[in-house]
């Protein structure tokens, strides 16, 4: 008897799912172009131990020097206890990576201690509450050496581009389209946009990455299989607003539910077809192709990338994971592969030139302005020196 309460609870429980994807650099090799497997196995290790009653399912994985924890529970977003236990299992292989001097050991963890919640210490978070679907397949997708906006590019494509999603046309809830929660990131503020009405307003926003980033996704009220719901959520921390200096990029992930009144599996693969340009790469200081690969190729060597996404499909049933299928890991991709190489080829002979080089607001928070520090007191007017100058030249005349 006490089993069929316990399981009807669960079923109650478990009507809202939450998906919590966590993600941190703690250490590297040699420099940042990996992970180090010892590493990921602690942090694996202690997330299995403690996930106790909390976690229903997790799965860790990473993309070049960062890892990623994918954690499913029933506590909600912001939950102290999930938080926890990702931000103690960051600890744990911190301690390993400084056992063995990875470069950058705990890299991500700027805050000493754990304050309730891991928002603000460093690593990046992409959390839903969800209302699980029979089959509620989803796709994680993880960058390294770029920024949250890397993923305004690739959202708006999904759910908002027609010549990308044709379900935007054809599939009936698809066709009232997608509601956007945009975050300034520099103030601080955050409006919601729908789409197609406000595609215009939407790019006008979201082109500029390094401001406007997207945050999440939702259905309308109108969707018949899926109303008023969360459908993808993007990290959006920076590390530079809460270290107040470059200490890496912010690598973002994010979490794209797909199928059934969403994008098709393929629909959201396609929007990563095209290598477009992202900030970050070296010393997170440059522009360069996002090139999608599979996990095997997921290691930053040349210039340390050039930048990458790796992809994750999994499906969710009753808090547990099957999967994940290595969504790149597809000939169908080697021109995209191709293509980001012949990009790389090309902007890397502009060296420390703009427009591969970032701009100078961007360049704030990274190491140029120390060196250009020393010559500030150096700099004259340039109409006064003009000045200076005839005057030694007419000084001269009457000698
Ligand atoms: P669903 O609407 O059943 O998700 O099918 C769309 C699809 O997968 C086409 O590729
Ligand atoms: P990460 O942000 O991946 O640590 O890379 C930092 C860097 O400076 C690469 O050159
Ligand atoms: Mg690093
Ligand atoms: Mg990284």
């Amino acid at each position: 008897m006490g089993k069929i309460i316990r399981a009807e609870l669960y079923i109650c429980n478990m009507a809202k799912v939450t998906i919590s994807h966590i993600k941190a650099d703690i250490g590297s090799l040699p420099g940042h172009t990996t992970v180090y497997e010892p590493v990921v196995a602690e942090v694996r290790r202690y997330v299995k131990e403690h996930s106790g009653s909390i976690l229903s399912d997790f799965y860790i994985s990473h993309i070049g020097d960062d890892i990623q924890i994918t954690m499913i529970h029933d506590r909600g977003i912001d939950s102290e206890e999930v938080h926890r236990i990702a931000w103690d299992a960051f600890k744990a292989g911190t301690a390993v990576a400084k056992s063995v001097g990875l470069y950058g050991a705990g890299q991500d963890l700027l805050k000493d201690a754990f304050s309730g919640n891991i928002k603000g210490m460093g690593p990046g978070v992409a959390e839903m509450e969800i209302t699980p679907r029979k089959s509620e397949p989803f796709l994680v997708y993880m960058m390294d050496k770029t920024e949250p906006g890397a993923f305004n590019y690739p959202i708006y494509k999904m759910f908002a581009d027609p010549f990308n999603t044709p379900g935007l046309v054809i599939d009936p809830n698809m066709h009232e389209g997608f509601t956007f929660e945009i975050w300034d990131i520099i103030a601080g503020k955050k409006i919601y946009l729908s789409t197609p009405e406000n595609i215009y307003d939407l790019l006008a926003m979201i082109g500029s990455k390094s401001k406007y980033v997207i945050k999440r996704v939702y259905t309308k009220s109108s969707h018949e299989k899926l109303p008023d719901e969360n459908v993808a959520v993007i990290t959006t921390d920076k590390l530079s607003f809460i270290a107040g200096e470059y200490v890496g990029k912010d690598d973002p992930a994010a979490v794209v539910r797909i199928q059934s009144g969403l994008p098709a599996s393929g629909e959201a693969m396609e929007a990563f077809s095209h290598p477009f340009l992202v900030s970050g790469w070296m010393r997170g200081s440059f522009n360069g192709p996002l090139m999608p690969v599979g996990m095997k190729d997921s290691k930053m060597t040349r210039f340390d990338g050039p930048p990458r996404v790796v992809g994750l499909g999994f499906v969710l049933k009753d808090g547990k994971l099957t999967g994940p299928v290595d969504m790149f890991d597809d000939p169908a991709f080697d021109g995209a592969r191709r293509k980001a190489g012949e990009i790389t080829e090309y902007i890397r002979r502009m060296g420390p030139f703009e427009p591969h080089r970032l701009p100078d607001e961007e360049m704030e928070y990274t190491t140029l302005p120390k060196v250009l520090d020393k010559f500030k007191d150096q700099f004259e007017m340039i109409e006064s020196s003009i000045k200076k100058k005839k005057n030694l030249v007419s000084t001269k005349d009457t000698d």
